[in-house]
């Protein structure tokens, strides 16, 4: 049987202990965006389903860049949302599914306690899936799996458990037992309380129904499960019981262990067994890291870092969001924390709160929540808020971009506009910018080749500037770290490879591999790093 007590953590305060702050991880197609809005309707946040992706239509025919988000069927912009389940406070933090945006990805990753993999049942463990995950385990995040579209023909579900362990090294024990495959497809054995969830075809938004019942060896089975599919499913869960492991609460905490339910996302099915899931196993928030000492969530102080700028949310008013994850303690609104960075005081008195359908103002946020703060450029990825002690939030990183280009205003006159947009971009960490030593012009580096596109839209839309990108002579940027008079000589010798970036950093800017090795060779106390931490 689940556990009963609302939290595994009786020690938190109750409202600390009964958030949950997850985010969902998973290739594009296989069902994200469904079980988002399964989890809103269930937690009574949307009256009926449709109402995401309809408000989603309505804000793309806005712009064309939102028409592009639309043509490649991406989303380019996470979120976060926030709704009760039960006694649970659930924030769930949305990542941009395409691989192009895998640096903001990983950030909004250290926001949260835990993550939910949904794989589609038909297709297993693909390459999105698998890049997201490596991220998981780097912060050794426990991750629920929800295998999805169960409702239609499905590889044997052994198989995906074998795919998952071997391809995921993760140890993976289920959580439910599909009960026939496809057009067969009636619903699943409960394995975690010896109960029977049946799957309602007809009506697409009504959970299925729970039958109460013994054991596999109960004859009320037979009731509901006809004869051909009680007998495979009486050898299955028997043959899974016996090869792989039970729950383990330790090992799921740890990220080595996933439970899995099988479920259909559009069918409402198996939906509300994966938020029991979470409220029951969680984590409930989890400590920060940070310099000089870790931040517990039961502190009474209030701490939070920032993970996420966005820029221009509603281009009418060029407000700037910064999103912070609560480390701490207790926040009410119009509190004064202290800028940790700038050393400076800031009042929070207008903090959003992300409920499903709308934006509205928080009156209070405890550790675990993410709150919005409007601010004029203030905040940036990385900065940490508290109410007063010099904590620096880590693990944060700024990943060297892959991909390089120069970036060029249509209107020569308009070169110092294009610096300004180019600048708020940096800090949201749409991308980096790289002013060359000797060169004239803006150097862009992304990570993915579809973001230059998504900027090119975006300047052009949001600050009325046409610009062009076009190559650059180099492909790498490093970041150069050592003693301050060697780092100089290094950059006196190298003018034509150095620039600044957005931050005032040093760079050394390169095209080819065997540069940086000479450079690791030729100038020992200096190293070149591809990854910087957010100061
Ligand atoms: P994503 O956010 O991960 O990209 O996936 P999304 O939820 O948009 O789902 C991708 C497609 O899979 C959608 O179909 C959706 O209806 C379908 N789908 C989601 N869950 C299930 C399920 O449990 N069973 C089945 N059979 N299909 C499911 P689409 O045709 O692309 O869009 P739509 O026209 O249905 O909206």
């Amino acid at each position: 049987m689940l556990d009963a007590a609302p939290t595994n953590r009786p020690d938190l305060p109750p409202e600390i202990a009964r958030r949950r702050t997850f985010a969902i991880i998973s290739h594009p197609d296989a069902g994200k965006t469904t079980l988002t809005e399964k989890f809103l309707l269930f937690g009574g946040a949307i009256q009926m389903a449709g109402q995401v992706r309809a408000k989603g239509e309505a804000r793309r025919t806005r712009s064309d860049f939102m028409q592009m988000e639309k043509d490649r069927g991406i989303s380019v912009s996470a979120s976060a949302m926030s709704f009760d389940y039960q006694r649970f406070r659930f924030n769930l933090v949305d990542t941009p599914g395409h691989s192009d945006f895998s640096e903001d990805t990983y950030r909004t990753l250290t926001a949260v306690d835990a993550a939910i993999m949904v794989i589609d049942g038909a297709k297993g463990v693909e390459s999105q899936t698998r890049k997201l995950f490596e991220v998981c385990r780097m912060r050794d995040l426990p991750i629920l799996t929800f295998c999805n579209k169960m409702d239609r023909e499905s590889r044997d579900v052994f198989e995906i458990v074998d795919e998952i362990q071997e391809n995921l090294a993760i140890d993976v024990t289920p959580a439910s037992w599909p009960i026939g495959i496809g057009q067969d497809f009636l619903g699943c054995y409960d394995m975690l309380n010896d109960r029977l969830e049946l799957m309602d075809r007809a009506d697409r938004n009504r959970v299925g129904t729970t039958v109460e019942i013994t054991g596999l060896d109960d004859p009320k089975l037979a009731d509901h499960v006809p004869e051909h599919l009680l007998a495979t499913l009486r050898e299955e869960v028997e043959m899974a019981r016996a090869l792989l492991p039970p729950l383990d609460r330790q090992a799921f905490a740890e990220g080595t262990m996933t439970p899995i339910w099988f479920g259909s996302a559009i069918n409402s099915f198996g939906v509300k067994e994966l938020m029991d899931g979470i409220a029951n196993f969680g984590p409930e928030p989890q400590p920060t890291s940070a310099e000089p000492r870790q931040i517990a969530p039961e502190e009474q102080k209030v701490s939070g870092f920032v993970f996420k700028v966005q820029a221009n949310m509603d281009p009418k008013h060029r407000d700037r969001v910064a999103f912070l994850r609560m480390s701490s303690g207790h926040f009410t609104r119009g509190m004064k924390l202290t800028h940790v960075r700038s050393k400076k005081p800031m009042t929070i008195s207008n903090p959003v709160l992300f409920l499903a359908s709308d934006r509205e103002l928080a009156d209070e946020a405890w550790a675990g929540d993410i709150i919005g703060i409007p601010n004029h450029g203030q905040l940036r990825i990385g900065d940490t808020l508290t109410e007063g002690e010099a904590l620096k939030v880590t693990g944060i990183p700024s990943f060297a971009p892959e991909l390089l280009q120069n970036c060029r205003a249509g209107d020569p006159m308009k070169a110092k506009h294009l610096e300004k947009a180019l600048m708020q971009f940096a800090e949201e960490g749409a991308a980096k910018v790289f002013k060359p030593t000797l060169a004239s012009g803006f150097i862009v580096g992304v990570v993915g080749q579809l973001q230059f596109e998504v900027l090119a839209s975006r300047i052009e839309l949001e600050y009325g500037l046409p610009v062009r990108f076009e190559p650059s002579q180099f492909t790498s940027a490093r970041w150069v770290h050592g003693p301050k008079a060697k780092v100089e000589a290094f950059a006196e010798k190298n003018k034509g490879h150095m620039a600044e970036d957005n931050d005032g950093d040093l760079v050394y800017l390169t095209r080819l591999q065997w540069d940086i090795d000479r450079v690791e060779r030729d100038y020992p106390d200096l190293t070149l790093s591809a990854t910087k931490e957010m100061m």
